[in-house]
């Protein structure tokens, strides 16, 4: 089953920030990148790390607080060692002021 549900208020998340939200058993860090939010999977895919405690670089990366792979916020690819997998990412939309994840 799929669809998307409301995960969080837009003003919950300022520009800059990472929010992390649970839906449907699925771990999910929730970006506002210049006003536009993205959503990717919780956890780094190198070990146990929450994103939600890394860092926004400038632009459109996060960077693991663990041991500091980064990964696009927009796409999931990651873009620096030690991990080497993609994060999943998925679909957000703003419906008023609230934000929906599609799951
Ligand atoms: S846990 Fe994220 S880089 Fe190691």
């Amino acid at each position: 089953m799929s669809g998307f549900t409301k995960v969080a208020r837009a003003a919950d998340i300022p520009e800059g920030s990472i929010k992390c939200v649970e839906v449907r058993g699925h771990r999910i860090a929730l970006y506002n990148l210049g006003g536009t939010f993205f959503a990717t999977q919780e956890m780094c895919t190198h070990a146990d790390a929450s994103l939600c405690e890394g860092e926004i670089l400038g632009g459109e990366e996060v960077m693991c607080p663990l041991h500091f792979a980064t990964f696009n916020i927009r796409t999931g690819e990651c873009t620096a060692p030690p991990a080497d997998e993609d994060l999943v990412t998925y679909r957000v939309r703003v419906e008023g002021e609230d934000i929906e994840v599609e799951v």
